[in-house]
């Protein structure tokens, strides 16, 4: 039997698509690779099933056949974002959940890894910041039925900066720009002692599907002139209008690639012929500026909630397929300078290649407490529980305390400082049993911090251990990521 060989795997699971990196020990030295789809790019994120038979088919395979399957298959995308819905889709006699519709596309890459020979059963996976519990444990739930295990998450601007930080280590303030298919986020990171803390986000629905299909209503007003025919872009035959944002999405990159000029064809458009036609840079550059405009405006709202200028910043990191648009690219160099604007080599991939990374460091980094959390006791003090510098996750801790008197009810507040105008945070937690009232009864508090980073807080009665009088989550503690360095506090 071989040795055991370590391997750190990162998963970004995208809107439009899902990329992997692995990270194998190989001896003397590590590899990277890069898993998506056979032809070097990520995995789209697409499910196809077979209304029929039940058939399922993803990724490359998926998103280049889907007019040509449109008949027999129903298609599905964007599941990331609806992976908490209550729902289902009745497809070949099964209920499909979105749960189960990401759990295929997990599948469809953990087969992807498995062809470079790395199994994936544990992984780092990145999420967007803000991502709800209720979306962590679903995505954690579809990975787990793809045979895939989340060690843990991470937010997706931080493991950009991860996978860019050996050039990033003099910067302050930095604002991730990360402009994909379906959304763009904007995360301003402040970085201090190898920490970084998310400072503030900001984000929009408005990405590069919504760019290829203006594209595409475009051609299609141009087409309808061109030919003296009245008909709008929806009555089109939904396999023609496919195809046109299609070729709509590739004329996009060839213009932001440097092409002056580029051409659409689509074959039989609309059962009406052959469909010719070409856009030049400058009216794409035109047709683009109230999406670019909204982009630059979602930095700089971003900046002004961190109570930053664009002096304060010190780097804008340009990640994910949208930020190479030209006409954007242009816009953000002209605004904060050339020196400032980053665009990594590898703008689909630094995002797993981050949580790849983080996988890799996660004994020597990891999340820490970036505030104190405690109550506030009777006589006005405050008692810490998890203090700032704690590792998180991280175990139950526990304090026992008694009533004194025989009222009906107990009050205590869970807060971060003892200093009411320092809080950001108050639960005021009562708790009551009428009739009887607490004379003399023991409580145990306790609370820790979850792998989805939730903090979990508890309150029962030693007389009744097995059932709890109060349970609360809280899922927005201020916490940072350490990427280097620096003590951090352990248990
Ligand atoms: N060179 C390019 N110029 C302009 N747009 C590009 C380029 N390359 C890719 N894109 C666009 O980038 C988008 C995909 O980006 P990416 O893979 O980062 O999305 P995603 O991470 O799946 O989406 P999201 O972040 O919204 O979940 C597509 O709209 C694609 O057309
Ligand atoms: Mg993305």
């Amino acid at each position: 039997m071989a040795g055991k060989k370590f391997k750190w795997i990162g998963i970004d699971f995208g809107t439009t698509n899902s990329a992997a990196i692995s990270f194998l020990d190989e001896g003397n030295s590590i590899g990277r690779y890069e898993h998506g789809d056979d032809q070097g790019t990520p995995f789209p994120s697409i499910v196809g099933i077979n209304k029929t038979t039940g058939e399922v088919i993803t990724g490359r395979d998926a998103k280049n056949r889907r007019m040509e399957l449109s008949e027999n298959y129903e298609f599905f995308t964007s599941i990331k974002t609806i992976i908490d819905k209550d729902e289902y889709y009745d497809v070949a006699g099964k209920k499909w959940t979105p749960v189960a519709l990401a759990t295929e596309i997990l599948k469809g890459l953990k087969e992807e890894i498995l062809r470079k020979n790395v199994d994936a059963e544990s992984v780092v996976m990145a999420v967007p910041v803000g991502f709800s519990p209720l979306k962590k444990r679903k995505l954690r739930e579809a990975a787990q039925n793809a045979g895939i295990s989340i060690e843990t998450f991470i937010s997706e601007p931080t493991a950009a900066l991860v996978s860019n930080y050996a050039k990033m280590r003099m910067f302050r303030n930095v604002a991730v720009f990360d402009w994909g298919g379906g959304t763009l986020d904007v995360a301003i990171l402040h970085i201090e002692d190898g920490r970084v803390e998310e400072v503030t986000t900001s984000g929009m629905n408005l990405a590069g599907d919504n760019i290829d299909r203006k594209i595409a209503e475009q051609m299609h007003i141009k087409y309808c002139l061109s030919k003296n025919v009245s008909k709008s872009f929806d009555q089109v035959d939904a396999k023609s209008k496919d195809r046109l944002i299609v070729k709509s999405e590739a004329a996009k990159i060839d213009l932001s690639e440097g092409e002056e000029v580029a051409r659409i064809m689509v074959p039989n458009y609309d059962g009406a012929g052959v469909f010719m036609e070409s856009i030049e840079y400058e009216f794409f550059d035109q047709l683009v500026e109230p999406e670019v405009n909204e982009a630059i405006h979602c930095i700089n709202v971003a900046i002004e909630k961190a109570h930053l200028n664009k002096a304060n910043i010190d780097a804008v990191l340009c990640v994910g397929g949208s930020s190479r648009l030209k006409p954007f690219r242009e816009k953000v160099t002209e605004i904060f300078g050339e020196e400032k604007v980053i665009y990594p080599e590898k703008v689909m991939w630094n995002i797993a290649e981050g949580a790849a990374i983080v996988s890799m460091s996660n004994t020597a980094g990891g999340y820490g407490m970036n505030q104190d959390i405690g109550l506030i006791l009777s006589n006005g003090t405050f008692y810490p529980l998890l203090k700032k510098g704690q590792r998180i996750p991280c175990k139950e801790k526990r304090i026992n305390f008694a009533s004194v008197t025989d009222e009906e009810s107990i009050r205590f507040l869970v807060t971060d400082a003892e200093d009411p105008t320092k809080r950001t945070f108050e639960e005021p937690i009562v708790i009551e049993r009428k009739g009887q009232g607490f004379m003399s009864e023991q409580f145990e508090v306790s609370c820790f911090v979850d792998p989805d980073l939730l903090l979990r807080f508890r309150v029962r009665s030693t007389l009744f251990m097995k059932q709890y009088l109060y349970m609360w989550t809280y899922n927005k503690l201020n916490i940072y990521y350490q990427i280097e360095g620096g003590a951090i506090g352990t248990e």
